[in-house]
């Protein structure tokens, strides 16, 4: 029998005790071996619950048990995260996990360490929930070249997009709503932010180009200036308005951004809706992959991690696992990306060709402003002609998905 030991009793490690008990009979067929869950260390108690007589508040408990083969850590956050999966990985136990933000910030490092002491740090149900993604980047499309992410890669601001389109609202009432409902977190600024989609679309691209791509580097915009009007004009474009993480790959140049885009109706992410994440990949040999599905929630995300166990179950005392080179990958600077944006704008429309050139107008019914759409030019070469217009009141990107931007 292999005993795992999980950090942190909330959503996702509820689920992971969950799923290796409901579907234990199965997982023993397929991982070759029993898989218990010896300890659970959590703050809390639970009393009356199943899990409490597995319940442990001291990490030392799980650090000194030679039986204690592998931790998952469901705790999220950095620390005490951080100094726990470090120990754990020291002591040669492996470490599954669905913390973005530990993989994202320290993943070069935990990665490291695990390798020098024979055993794997795992984190598959870091990006995209439950949906398969960075087995599949390390393993099934390994023989490929990735020159192409483009991913939805949270499902809070895809839920809030979706509403507002599909009912008219702000995004304040729909993010309201959304706490309310407990798909937005009561500090919901990661997702809005567009912060928690930087962190994943960092770690996908560290395993893709094979370097350490630091998710600071990446340009990033969030939801929170979106309205109804942008959506009427979407609308009136044929098109929805997406949160997008991307990265692309020329020759040795990378870039990445994280912001909302145009997305026309036609592509495969404009109908990618509510909490559900989608992950695009291009190859030079695949051509297209899409991966779609739960991007996040108990089960699903839970599910993605008790896979990371049932691999690890198999190559115990193996350092098997993702991997990037701990140097920087030094990301190229997004003002050189090309791309045609919209833009709202007051006063006279013939002023925007004077400063944009041919633009292309787009009549959504709203009173005292126009928009329209320019043509492809530089972000460098958009902001400072912005800058000379004067008019605008907001911009968008165009998503162009021949030309992946
Ligand atoms: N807050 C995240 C999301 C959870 O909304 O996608 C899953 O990583």
């Amino acid at each position: 029998m292999i005993q795992t030991a999980v950090l942190g009793y909330g959503t996702v490690g509820s689920g992971v005790v969950k799923v290796i008990e409901t579907n234990h009979d199965s997982i023993e067929k397929k991982a070759g071996v029993d898989l218990g869950v010896k300890y659970v260390l959590d703050l809390r108690d639970f009393p009356g619950d199943p899990v409490q007589k597995k319940i442990v508040h001291d990490f030392d408990v799980i650090l000194s048990d030679p039986e204690i083969r592998i931790v998952v850590e469901t705790m999220g956050g950095l620390e005490p995260a951080y100094t726990f999966t470090k120990k754990a990985l020291e002591a040669g136990k492996s470490v599954c996990t669905s913390n973005k933000e530990l993989v994202a910030r320290h993943g070069t490092e935990l990665l490291q360490t695990a390798r020098e002491h024979n055993a794997s740090y795992m984190f598959e149900a870091s990006c995209g929930g439950g949906i398969p993604i960075i087995r599949p980047l390390r393993t099934c499309l390994c023989a490929d070249v990735i020159d192409e992410i483009t991913g939805i890669l949270n499902g809070t601001t895809n839920y809030i997009l979706t509403k507002m389109i599909e009912e008219g609202r702000e995004f304040s009432d729909v993010l309201r709503e959304a706490q309310q409902k407990g798909y937005a977190e009561r500090n919901p600024e990661a997702d809005v932010e567009g912060h928690d989609a930087c962190r994943k679309i960092a770690i996908l691209s560290s395993l893709a180009y094979g370097k350490r791509v630091d998710f600071t580097d990446v340009y990033t915009e969030g939801i929170t200036k979106i309205t109804p009007a942008d959506i009427q004009y979407a609308k009136a474009m044929g098109r929805t308005i997406k949160l997008l993480a991307f990265s692309k790959k020329e020759g040795e140049q990378v870039t990445a951004m994280v912001a909302p885009y145009l997305v026309d109706k036609e592509d495969p992410l404009a109908s990618v809706n509510g909490v559900f994440n989608a992950i695009f990949v291009h190859g030079n040999m695949l051509g297209d992959a899409m991966f779609y599905g739960q991007g996040a929630g108990k089960e699903a995300t839970a599910s993605a991690v008790v896979a990371d166990v049932i691999e690890e179950a198999q190559v115990l005392g193996r350092s098997v696992m993702s991997s990037w080179d701990p140097e920087k990958l030094v990301l190229t600077d997004v003002s050189g990306t090309e791309k045609q944006f919209f833009v709202r704008a007051k006063g006279e429309a013939s002023e925007a060709e004077k400063v944009f050139g041919p633009v292309k107008l787009v009549q959504a019914g709203l009173e005292g402003e126009y928009g329209f759409v320019t043509e492809r030019m530089s972000e460098g070469a958009f902001l400072k002609k912005a800058g000379e217009f004067g008019a605008m009141i907001s911009m968008l990107r165009l998503r162009d998905k021949s030309k992946a931007e």
